[in-house]
Order: C-alpha cells, then sequence, then structure tokens
C-alpha cells in the first residue's frame, strides 16, 4: 500500500533552515528513511512538500484514491489551517501527525494543532526520526 508524507511551508529547507531547531537532515534523507521502515513490511512512501496551503488540501483529496495513509507535518498550517483539517476528516485511513521539533516547549502559538483534532497520533520533538517512528506506526495499523 501506498503512505503520503505530505509536509507543510518551509519543510523544502529541511536541513538549512533553523538546524539548531530542525537538525541537518533533508526531506530527501527523510524519504529514504520513511522508504526502508514501509519497505520492510511491504508498503511504499510518497513524500510531497508544499508551501501553499490549497496544495495541500488537493494532495489529501487525492490521497483519498492513491494512499492508504497518511503521515502529516503541516508545518505553520498546524496552528491555523481549519482547511487542512477538513480535508483530512473526507480521508478514512490512519493519519499521524508529525512535528520534528517538541511544539509544546516552544512559543504558546504553536501549542494548538487543529490537525491533532483529526490525527490518530502525534509524535513531537523526536526530530527527523518521528518521521519514521511515524510511518512503523502505520504500518502496524494498516496490517
Ligand atoms: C513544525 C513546528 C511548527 O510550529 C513550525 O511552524 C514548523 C515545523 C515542526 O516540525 O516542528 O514549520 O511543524
Amino acid at each position: 500500500k501506498t503512505i503520503y508524507i505530505l509536509n507543510g511551508p518551509n519543510l523544502n529547507l529541511l536541513g538549512h533552515r533553523q538546524p539548531e531547531i530542525y537538525g541537518h537532515d533533508t526531506l530527501a534523507d527523510v524519504e529514504t528513511a520513511c522508504a526502508a521502515v514501509a519497505a520492510e513490511r511491504g508498503h511504499a512512501v510518497r513524500l510531497f512538500q508544499s508551501n501553499h496551503e490549497g496544495e495541500i488540501v488537493e494532495t489529501i483529496q487525492a490521497a483519498r484514491q492513491d494512499a492508504a495513509a497518511i503521515v502529516i507535518n503541516p508545518a505553520a498550517y498546524s496552528h491555523s489551517s481549519i482547511a487542512i483539517l477538513d480535508a483530512l476528516n473526507t480521508f478514512d485511513g490512519p493519519v499521524i501527525e508529525v512535528h520534528i521539533s517538541n511544539i509544546h516547549k516552544r512559543e504558546s502559538f504553536r501549542h494548538h494543532s487543529y490537525v491533532s483534532l483529526r490525527a490518530d497520533g502525534v509524535i513531537a520533538g523526536c526530530g527527523v526520526e518521528g518521521y519514521a517512528l511515524a510511518v512503523r506506526r502505520i504500518c502496524s495499523l494498516l496490517d
């Protein structure tokens, strides 16, 4: 089965953007690590990144046909986007939300995530390893 790994704004700069918070690994590294975990369980991943809310909504809509599960780091849209929450609510499979940093240890405006109202699980503060942990959990939920 196919697992979508969706990434929101500024995560195209992962590895270069505030490395003291987000680390040095890039999204390509994330994709490699997630693909390895998924392959162990006979699944595949497709990674997407967009800086545009509507594109993320459209990719979630495409997942309704194309994907069995979603791992999503909505980035700053976590804290603002009812549109992304609504899109996820049209998706039937498992959804795990990932934050590289521990959002609860940061500014109070990062403490609330709309996406958490839909997510089956949330991983925060485990660095980029959180993505592979999320894929592992998705595989358990799919099996
Ligand atoms: C983030 C946390 C968000 O608050 C922030 O806007 C991001 C990344 C994380 O992965 O830790 O862009 O989602």
